[in-house]
């Protein structure tokens, strides 16, 4: 490892969430893989280390990769969880060769018609989302790039309209068990997982005596003519997992295209051109990388861009730094939509953890984003001014306030 200053990476920060670019060149530079002490990760900075990272799942394992800490739950937590399915299995979380069970019954049911036949529902909801906005203004990630994405996935699953505020709350519980915060309020996230689980595995039961034409009941009668089916305790990790990836993300994807629209008047024009919106859109996740970055856990000593990482390293492969890889990209940093290298984004990930939902997501931006320009003309920032997310892996608003011509 180098011996000069460490870099000064801080992405809680509010300038760093802003601008988290310039500290990730300066790292791409100076000491591509470098270790994070207040967060205790090793932060991977340029594209072909990144790429090894997300090829080399055996030395980068997945394995409690979403933990913020090594350390095992308080008994008080674990007490809460052993009521619910300790050993339910989340994708993203898994290795080989479970992972690859799931995964591959996830492609059976998960199908590009599955995802085609959802088209009109994303546009149904998208255009009453638009109709409820009051005249002019709105915060638009509050009444629009929030609850699409969820009401698309509760149409997925099936689950009804009531349930998804619900089930919403218990999937950010689950994602706040996995950082170091007070017993009693770990308590208390413990107790949203273990609803959501059950939650999850009673559809699943449900759907293995009524069948159903949604991805779950799809999912459950696919695994049935398995040669090695899973347990509906495997199957349940599922629409948990989906609920939890394909939300936030697509909430992040809409606000942080709309926000550069308002300082790159080319992207509206071709996000409102039916042949170059794709292209428009894809380039927008690469710059903005609403996943800024995701974890693995080192299963060996190893040696990465320079850096020996020990065995058990924490390593956050940093997406949003390799997409601004001179090495890897012309014009990086640039808006550049016909870019012909656009192919090696990693926006969505890379090898056995590619995004499963990417075309799913792909089609809700492409319905949404131009649908909002079409139906708010001359759509502009509002008086109050934006609030990024404070997730430190991630990149995207909870706020942005809009105006347009009513
Ligand atoms: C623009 C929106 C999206 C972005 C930027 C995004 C980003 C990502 C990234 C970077 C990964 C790789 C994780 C890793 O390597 O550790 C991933 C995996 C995943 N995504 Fe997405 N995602 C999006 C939308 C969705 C949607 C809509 C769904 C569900 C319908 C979804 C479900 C998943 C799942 C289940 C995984 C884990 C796959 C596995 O571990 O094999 N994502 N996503």
């Amino acid at each position: 490892m180098s011996m000069h200053a460490s870099i000064p990476f801080d992405p809680t920060t509010p300038a760093q969430r802003e601008n988290p670019f310039d500290v990730l060149a300066l790292a791409r530079r100076e000491e591509p893989v470098f270790f994070a002490p207040a967060l205790g990760l090793w932060v991977v900075t340029r594209h072909e280390d990144v790429s090894t990272v997300l090829r080399d799942h055996r030395t980068f394992s997945s394995t409690g990769a979403l933990r913020s800490s090594p350390a095992p739950h308080p008994p008080e937590v674990l007490e809460v969880l052993a009521a619910g399915f300790p050993e339910m299995p989340y994708i993203i979380e898994l290795d080989p060769p479970l992972h690859d069970r799931i995964r591959g019954l996830v492609a059976r049911a998960f199908t590009p018609r599955r995802i085609g036949a959802l088209e009109p529902r994303v546009e149904e909801i998208a255009s009453v989302l638009i109709d409820e906005l009051a005249l002019g203004r709105a915060d638009i990630v509050d009444s629009f790039a929030w609850p699409l994405p969820l009401r698309v996935l509760g149409e997925l699953f099936g689950f009804p309209e009531r349930d998804l505020e619900q089930i919403h709350e218990w999937g950010n519980d689950w994602l706040m068990l996995q950082q170091q915060r007070p017993v009693a309020e770990q308590v208390e996230h413990a107790r949203g997982l273990v609803a959501l689980q059950r939650y999850c595995v009673a559809a699943v039961e449900d759907r293995r005596t009524r069948p159903t034409d949604d991805l779950l009941g799809a999912l459950v009668t696919a695994n049935a003519g398995a040669e090695e089916p899973l347990t509906a305790v495997e199957i349940a990790g599922l629409p948990l997992d989906l609920m939890v990836a394909g939300h936030v993300t697509v909430t992040r994807a809409i606000g942080s295209t709309l926000h550069r629209t308002f300082s790159e008047p080319a992207l509206r024009d071709h996000l409102l051109d039916p042949e170059l919106a794709p292209k428009a859109i894809e380039e927008v996740l690469h710059l903005e990388s609403p996943a800024q970055g995701l974890f693995r856990v080192t299963t060996r000593e190893v040696e990465l861009g320079g850096a020996r990482l020990p065995e058990g390293a924490r390593v956050m492969a940093h997406f949003a730094s390799a997409n601004r890889d001179a090495c890897a990209f012309a014009e990086a940093d640039d808006y550049e939509p016909a870019r012909d290298d656009i192919g090696g984004h990693l926006a969505f990930g890379k090898g056995i953890h590619f995004c499963i939902g990417a075309p799913l997501g792909r089609l809700e931006l492409r319905v949404a984003l131009p649908m909002l320009l079409r139906r708010l003309p001359g759509l502009r920032p509002g008086a109050d001014p934006p609030r990024r997310e404070a997730i430190f892996f991630a990149r995207g608003f909870t706020s942005l306030p809009v105006e347009w011509d009513a």
